[in-house]
């Protein structure tokens, strides 16, 4: 019993670290930035050099590490409102962070921060979303466990040490 508990939870630990580390199975959660979440970037390009080693498809989730009141996402429609940097149209808005975003259709989605001068240094992303079919989100696939590089099975093994660890 505490066994199969503890491979089930394996196996979810092992789908939640290749999602994180693999960057193009379904239902993954990206985090903007990468370690450096959501803030004024080091240069002009660094949001979009971040996006561009990123596979990001329908089900997968955006999430924006952020302080409130210090950043924010506002959300515009067309590619010429985010190259201006123009909220004379924005169709959405987020202000207390963590914000998660999940992306329900494809096509490609503008966010930047409406803060100042933020977006004009470079704190804007601009999302492709492919439309591929997810996977049920509750079956970690075969495919999501192959996808693992070796950085993501140094870190799962760690912490499937660590729970096995604990379940013993
Ligand atoms: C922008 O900053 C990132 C992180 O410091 C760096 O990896 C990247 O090469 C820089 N890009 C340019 C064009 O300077
Ligand atoms: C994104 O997908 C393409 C085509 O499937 C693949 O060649 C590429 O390696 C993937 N990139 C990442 C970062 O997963
Ligand atoms: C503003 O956004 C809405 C919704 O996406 C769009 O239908 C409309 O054409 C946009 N107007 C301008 C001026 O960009």
């Amino acid at each position: 019993m505490a066994r199969r508990t503890t491979q089930r939870a394996l196996l979810l630990l092992t789908a939640v670290v290749a999602s994180l580390v693999g960057g193009s199975s379904a239902g993954v959660y990206h985090i903007i930035g990468a370690g450096k979440g959501w803030r004024m970037p080091p240069n002009k390009t660094y949001y979009e050099e971040w996006a561009s080693t990123r596979n990001i498809s329908i089900g997968d989730k955006l999430m924006f590490l952020y302080r409130s009141g210090v950043y924010n996402i506002v959300e515009v429609p067309s590619r010429e409102l985010f190259d201006a940097c123009s909220m004379r149209n924005i169709t959405n808005r987020y202000q207390r962070g963590p914000t998660i975003i999940e992306l329900t259709e494809p096509g490609t989605r503008y966010y930047f921060c409406g803060v100042g001068e933020h977006c004009e240094v470079g704190q804007k992303v601009a999302i492709k979303v492919c439309a591929v079919a997810s996977p049920p989100p509750d079956e970690p696939s075969a495919a999501a466990v192959l996808m693992l590089r070796p950085a993501g099975i140094a870190a799962c093994c760690l912490v499937a040490a660590a729970l096995l660890l604990m379940a013993m």
